[in-house]
């Protein structure tokens, strides 16, 4: 997921440390699930209350997990009570659940974990920063340089490369279906980037076990679709969602955002497609976490990845990995309208998470996002179906639906890859097929 929105300038929330880190310290995430409309429109009118930040629009009957800054925690309990709102408490101090998810030590010698003294920095067991994942592309690359390129496709706002690689065994010829995959287009979301990770290591470290697929498709994956986000949750703000483009917008309800607030920089990249873009569930307020950004593709990642997506041929299936929620989704996102081609993606992504479900019993729901979850506008699943013409368009929101959250823990990184890659293979031999 996650939808989201904030805008605190009041809130503590930005109380760092000397370090500059947000701290998360008694910040709570509370679970609401309102069962009648009034209640749903009751949740509805937080949206935008300082110190709450909504991790995905209420919906009648549906779990709608939230942010609650310490100050405001008991109240809010009290106000939901007072409503008749059902809630659980899934965390009841955020810090303590962050620093717990990622740690340098083993949790079974409790020492530091060893350099390994393999020729790339993954361990497959954390999660790990933009330059280490760097090096695992360029390994891979030098690994099998027959079957790999490295693209970079070009930069992100603070500079970093922005990169995708291409598998594929017969680099001249391009004529065979590709897919697209992305990860990370949200920064928080740390599942996904280390989901493509593991499928990169299937499709080249065991090509001689997955050739079926590797053989049939041209694979384009960039596991890390927004570095200056995932960046900035690993030194910052766990909780970052946007991009970190750093513009002063005077021209915006005339004021200068960034100087007053931190959160009023970058852009929610996943509203920022020139697709129906800045229609419903995006939002104008720059300090929002849904930011659709002062125009389409005015960030520098989602204009490269769109400019590269169309200059590419016979490209079959987009897939963008998000999380949480264990959801399948499929266009259209911005209005309730069925999709071209509704029931081949129905029946190809229903086929996919039947293979996801049996490799560990995970159960994912399917359908079009505005049924399952809300409508948004300006996503890259719409764009890639609307514009790039990408039949097999998917949006995936892996692992968990909230036990952990956002805070997987990393012990979670190879099942969760199994079980997606499963999933990805099922689509890559669909297309295969040229159906
Ligand atoms: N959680 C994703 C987001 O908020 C869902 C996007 C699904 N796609 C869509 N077009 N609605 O960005
Ligand atoms: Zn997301």
């Amino acid at each position: 997921m996650i939808f989201g929105y904030f805008y605190n300038p009041g809130s503590k929330r930005r109380s760092t440390d000397r370090s500059e880190r947000v701290s998360y310290k008694n910040y709570q995430v509370l679970r609401v699930r309102p069962s009648t409309q009034e209640a749903r429109d009751e949740l509805q009118n937080l949206i935008g209350e300082p110190g709450l930040e909504f991790w995905s629009l209420p919906m009648k009957n549906r779990t709608t997990d939230i942010l609650v800054s310490p100050d405001l925690a008991e109240y809010m309990k009290e106000y939901l009570a007072d409503k008749d709102i059902g809630f659980t408490v899934l965390s009841n101090n955020l810090e303590m659940d962050i620093k717990k998810q990622n740690p340098k030590t083993s949790k079974f010698t409790g020492r530091l974990e060893e350099k390994s003294a393999r020729a790339h920095p993954l361990t497959w067991a954390r999660y790990h920063r933009a330059k280490d994942i760097d090096a695992y592309l360029e390994y891979l690359a030098a690994l099998e340089p027959k079957l790999v390129s490295l693209i970079t496709i070009g930069k992100s706002s603070e500079g970093r490369p922005l990169k995708v690689v291409k598998i594929s065994t017969n680099k001249k010829r391009s004529e065979k279906p590709g897919i697209w995959i992305d990860a990370g287009m949200h920064g928080r979301e740390w599942i996904a980037p280390a989901v493509a990770l593991f499928m990169l290591k299937q499709l080249v470290e065991n090509y001689s076990t997955n050739r079926a697929v590797v053989d049939s498709v041209d694979w384009y994956i960039m596991p890390l679709a927004n570095p200056d986000g995932y960046e900035y949750t690993h030194n910052t703000d766990r909780f970052w969602r946007k991009s970190r483009s750093k513009k002063n917008r005077p021209h915006e309800m005339g004021r200068i955002f960034w100087d007053e607030d931190e959160r009023c920089g970058g852009v929610d990249l996943n509203r920022n497609f020139d697709f129906h873009w800045g229609e419903a569930g995006a939002s104008d307020n720059a300090c929002g976490p849904t930011y659709a950004g002062p125009r389409p593709f005015s960030e520098p990642e989602t204009k490269a990845i769109a400019d590269f997506i169309l200059e590419q041929e016979g490209l079959k299936a987009y897939l963008t990995l998000h999380s949480y929620s264990q959801m399948w989704l499929l266009p259209w996102g911005y209005t309730r309208q069925i999709a071209k081609d509704h029931d081949d993606l129905m029946y190809v992504g229903r086929r996919a998470i039947e293979a996801l479900q049996k490799v560990h019993g995970t159960i994912y729901k399917i359908g079009s996002s505005p049924s399952l979850l809300y409508p948004t506008s300006g996503s890259s699943d719409d764009w890639a179906k609307g514009r790039a013409g990408i039949k097999y368009s998917y949006t995936v929101e892996l692992r968990d639906r909230g036990t952990y959250g956002f805070l997987l823990p990393g012990s979670q990184i190879v099942p969760t890859g199994r079980e997606t890659f499963a999933a990805v293979k099922v689509i890559a031999k669909h297309i295969a097929k040229g159906t």
